[in-house]
């Protein structure tokens, strides 16, 4: 699929390209020839009108400068009588009267007033004008300035199809480029839906196999068949819990919603959730200490700072031991305020401590499941700290405990879709 799309984007390139340096090529090269035609026609025309004197600019024929000149060098008249006679050769150069004779036939020959001649090695560009005597020829020999446009052209195209290499591996190079993010995106996509998939699919198996236990003793009562059913409860709950993190993610990715922000009382959120978990804590032996700076105020999203607190609290509980501790902590100053949760639990490895925000990522699959982690928290934790355009650290020593600390600015102006 990438190579398609990688082919055709360079062939869009390379067309795009060449049109581009074609389409300048050919103005260029046609303004300069219309120019110089021009230029000669209107000294054709100054000369015959002359009667046939040819005039050199700055008096000097051989002073180039003067592109007229050029032209002017390259010059010769006749003058014809009424009944066609050739009355007199006028010329600053030297054409031989014998060439200068046949040209004049030619031209001569022809009804038209101003055309093309060919003869021999030479072309000629003529004009016609009528006199009382009877007409004027005006020629200017044309075949060097038809010699450099050919050479002009012939050049131009080798060139053309040299570049079109250069354009080639550039778009190679380019395309290159270009494709590496959205196929790196491609894939961490088709992982997320293959984690997502997989995650779903545990619960959805142990369902399965706890309604056909239900469903193969149909005459046993509700009530003694509660323990099946509670299991299919409990992975009903993960499931519900595993689809609304996977849609946070999704939103996330998609940009598709801005969290709306207003003043939120941080200190009264911390301290509402430590009650909330001391009920289970005690259930765990687990002892909790909170230092939470009062009235510490600030713009934010309420429900998802809830969930970032709970995610790490959670996190705290599931991996400390009966008779652990945990400590809470608030502090502000005048730009940000933190968070830092710390238990004396198991700890993370050193090396595994950069990838546990990466998503589905657990340090010991099988025991997270056990508590039914699917390794999604700590993402959905960076991105509601990124949203809140904080910062979320952590320090963890193995068999020692875990720190996380979260650091958000009070104001983000330019989220604030209250009036605060
Ligand atoms: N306080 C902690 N102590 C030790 N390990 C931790 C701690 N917090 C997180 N971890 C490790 O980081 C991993 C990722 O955490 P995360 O919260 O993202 O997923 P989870 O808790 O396994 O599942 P979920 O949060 O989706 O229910 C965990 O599986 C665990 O191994
Ligand atoms: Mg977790």
């Amino acid at each position: 699929m990438f190579q398609k799309f990688r082919f055709r984007l360079i062939i869009i390139n390379m067309v795009l390209v060449s049109a581009v340096i074609v389409i300048s090529f050919f103005t260029v090269y046609n303004v300069t020839k219309q120019s110089l035609e021009q230029q000669s026609e209107i000294i054709m025309h100054g000369i015959a009108k002359d009667d046939g004197k040819i005039t050199s600019v700055n008096g000097d024929l051989k002073n180039t400068k003067n592109p007229a000149n050029i032209i002017l060098d390259k010059v010769f008249c006749t003058r014809v009588s009424k009944n066609g006679d050739v009355l007199e050769y006028l010329q600053v150069s030297d054409f031989n009267q014998m060439l200068m004779k046949n040209i004049s036939i030619q031209a001569l020959s022809d009804s038209k007033l101003k055309g093309f001649l060919k003869h021999e090695s030479y072309t000629f560009k003529y004009i016609k004008v009528e006199k009382e005597y009877g007409s004027i020829l005006v020629f200017y020999e044309i075949s060097s300035e038809n010699y450099i446009f050919n050479r002009i052209l012939t050049i131009s195209m080798i060139v053309f199809l040299i570049s079109l290499i250069f354009i080639f591996l550039i778009s190679l190079y380019l395309s290159n480029k270009a494709i590496k993010p959205v196929k790196a995106s491609w894939e961490k996509q088709n992982i997320f839906v293959a984690d997502a998939s997989h995650e779903l699919r545990t619960p959805l198996a142990i369902i399965k196999s706890n309604l056909e236990i239900v469903m193969e003793n149909k005459e046993e009562s509700i009530q003694s068949q509660g323990k099946w059913l509670s299991n299919v409860d409990r992975e009903i709950d993960r499931m519900s819990k595993l689809v609304e993190e996977l849609l946070f993610l999704v939103r996330v990715d998609m940009q598709h919603e801005k969290m709306v922000f207003d003043k939120v009382n941080i200190s009264y959120v911390i301290n509402n959730l430590i009650d909330n978990f001391k009920p289970l804590l005690n259930k765990k032996f687990i002892n909790i200490v909170s230092n939470v700076e009062t009235d510490i105020i600030a713009m934010g999203n309420e429900g998802r700072i809830k969930q970032l607190i709970t995610i790490l609290i959670d996190n705290a509980m599931k991996h400390t031991p009966q008779g652990g501790m945990i400590d809470v902590k608030l502090i502000g100053n005048e730009n940000y305020y933190e968070v830092i949760i710390r238990d004396n639990g198991e700890g993370i490895p050193e090396d595994e401590i950069g990838k546990i925000f990466e998503r589905f990522y657990r340090v010991d699959k099988s025991r997270s499941r056990n508590y039914g982690g699917a390794g999604l928290g700590l993402s959905i934790a960076d991105c509601i700290v990124k949203e809140h355009n904080g910062k979320i650290s952590v320090k963890s020593e193995l068999g020692k405990g875990s720190e996380f600390k979260i650091r958000i600015p009070y104001k983000r102006m330019e989220r604030i879709d209250t009036d605060g």
